[in-house]
């Protein structure tokens, strides 16, 4: 029987988180791929999961508690689209709710903390996930799931009631050319056949650990795959 197992990684750990981040991203140029420095602060700051498959280092996710949302915000978010039972626009959500228009100004540009200036406050009472990655070769395990049920759980245990992502559209790119915010929305809300979870599989591992896409948002990151697109995923916790 495989063997899973997941830790919070120390330094000692620095050189195999990056080595699986390395390996769980296509050929697609670097700015998608974190490197050293980045992963250093948040093993720092102990905003990191390594999931080991087998004994060998496999997986990791990296998350923050978000200094620019809570739980009141989020609240009104997911029942303005519970109400609305469509995608709520994201021009909306960045002016109303001031949340960041996009990955790099969520994250710090993935460093979490720059120039003094901070996107994690342990006191917030949501979780924000910056970015999840297992190794290619051992894909077909469900270990993105191992990955993301086991920060829910965490983040449950520790009294949250939010998780929130800004997830990718990976298959975005195999439908469209010059795709336009409606038919990144098509894209979205397509089924994989027989299921009724997302046909993308960079959709599909939040909607099945519980998470709702509530927003599409345009330029969310430089992302060739996913055409710059993004949506914003909501784990309600309660
Ligand atoms: C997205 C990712 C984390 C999924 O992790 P994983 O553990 O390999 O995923 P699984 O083995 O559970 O596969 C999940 C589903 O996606 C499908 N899938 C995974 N990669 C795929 C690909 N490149 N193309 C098509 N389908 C893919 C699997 O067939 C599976 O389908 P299922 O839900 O019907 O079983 C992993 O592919 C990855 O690290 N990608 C690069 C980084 C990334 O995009 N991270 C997500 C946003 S930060």
């Amino acid at each position: 029987m495989n063997k899973i197992k997941i830790i919070k990684p120390t330094l000692k750990d620095l050189e195999a988180v990056v080595n699986v981040e390395k390996a769980a991203w296509p050929d697609i140029g670097d700015g998608m791929v974190a490197e050293h420095s980045k992963f250093k602060t948040r093993i720092e700051l102990g905003l990191m999961h390594l999931l080991y498959f087998n004994g060998k280092p496999a997986g990791i996710i990296s998350y923050q508690y978000p200094s620019f949302t809570n739980s009141e915000i989020l609240n009104s978010i997911y029942d303005e689209h519970t109400q609305k039972k469509d995608f709520l626009s994201w021009d909306y959500l960045v002016h109303n709710f001031k949340l960041p228009k996009n990955w790099y100004e969520a994250t710090n540009n993935g460093f979490v903390i720059n120039d003094g200036i901070s996107t994690n406050n342990y006191n917030s009472d949501c979780v924000f996930l910056i970015g999840v990655g297992v190794d290619t070769k051992l894909k077909g395990n469900g270990l993105v799931n191992y990955l993301i049920s086991h920060t829910i759980k965490e983040a449950k245990q520790e009294g949250k009631k939010f998780v929130l992502g800004y997830g990718r559209l990976p298959q975005l790119s195999e439908q469209y050319e010059n795709p336009t915010i409606i038919d990144a929305q098509n894209h979205l809300l397509k089924l994989k056949p027989n299921t009724d979870l997302p046909d993308d599989y960079g959709a599909r591992f939040h909607v099945f650990n519980g998470a709702r896409a509530v927003s599409v948002i345009p330029n969310a990151m430089d992302d060739p795959e996913s055409k710059n697109y993004g949506f914003l995923a909501l784990y309600n916790l309660k």
